[in-house]
């Protein structure tokens, strides 16, 4: 697992200011040589994309690199009144406000892990599950589209993550995915066979507090990279860039498992089967 490192942030906006102000200067070479603000757009977005791949940025922050000398010319360019420049920012807040204060922000499981998570559920069998922070909802509607027996849960404190999922619940749910604007915090835990925690370490002690008090023996734990104050039945390492892992605890074997001395950690279940994914 990828520990989260404090300057991480820190590291991340000089590596996009780096890869701007680069790309500021490759503009005023380019500019100065050719006397074409086109050519000299081109150079900028190009130098930004190439350096921040060079300085590992991941492909999304590549783009909204190149886009931003675009977008700065065009703003400069075409007088837009100041709201405009309130809808993104508004946008964002939306979807990460709740952060400031829950200090988990949103971020999505990887894809990788999808098929990993589903090995998890029964095929031929009705249970429950839900995804507390259930985030845009992919995961719910990935996981009810391959495993028709099951009724899916999400609860969702942020604004716009709640509203995408409930709509996509809505759209692609068949009436076995729910979505509820509610804390976990206020979410009794006991109903559900499966509960899916991809939250923060700030987090995880009073979830995990609150799962071992309301879960039932019979129901499982899961908790993506981030661990909880006990050790795992077993742990699955997921293939993506994060090198996730997902954390199983059969609630029925809390305190009953000891780390093996000396492997750094509890034994690793060999994948079950290659279901879905995409
Ligand atoms: C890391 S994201 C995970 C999203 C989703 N589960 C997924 O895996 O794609 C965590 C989500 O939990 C939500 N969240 C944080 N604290 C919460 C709380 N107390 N109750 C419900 N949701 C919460 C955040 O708004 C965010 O959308």
């Amino acid at each position: 697992m990828t520990t989260p490192s404090p300057t991480a942030p820190l590291l991340f906006g000089f590596y996009t200011l780096l890869a701007q102000v680069i790309g500021a200067g490759v503009t005023v070479l380019a500019f100065e040589a050719t006397n074409s603000l086109a050519a000299a757009l081109t150079c900028a977005t190009i130098s930004a994309i190439v350096v921040a791949h060079f300085l590992g940025l991941s492909t999304p922050w590549r783009v909204i690199n190149g886009i931003l000398p675009l977008t700065l010319a065009a703003s400069l360019a075409v007088t837009l009144p100041a709201w405009v420049f309130m809808i993104p920012l508004l946008t964002l807040c939306a979807i990460h406000a709740p952060a400031f204060w829950t200090r988990v922000p949103y971020y999505p499981t990887s894809r990788a892990a999808y098929p990993l998570i589903l090995a998890e559920l029964p095929p031929d069998r009705p249970f429950t599950f839900i995804d507390i922070g259930c985030g845009m909802g992919d995961l719910l509607i990935f996981l009810r589209k391959h495993r028709p027996h099951g009724h899916f849960y999400g609860i969702e404190i942020g604004l716009v993550p709640y509203v995408a999922s409930k709509v996509k619940a809505l759209l692609h749910g068949g009436g076995k995915v729910t979505v509820t604007f509610k804390s976990v915090y206020k979410t009794p835990l006991h109903d559900f066979d499966y509960v899916y925690a991809f939250l923060s370490p700030a987090a995880m002690t009073q979830v995990w507090a609150q799962a071992y008090r309301e879960m039932k023996p019979e129901s499982t734990f899961i908790t993506n990279s981030f661990k909880v104050p006990e050790v795992p039945s077993y742990q699955v390492n997921i293939k993506d860039h994060r090198q996730g892992v997902l954390f199983v605890h059969r609630m029925g074997e809390r305190a009953s498992h000891h780390m093996p001395a000396q492997s750094g950690g509890p034994v690793q279940r060999p994948p079950k089967r290659s279901e879905g994914g995409s």
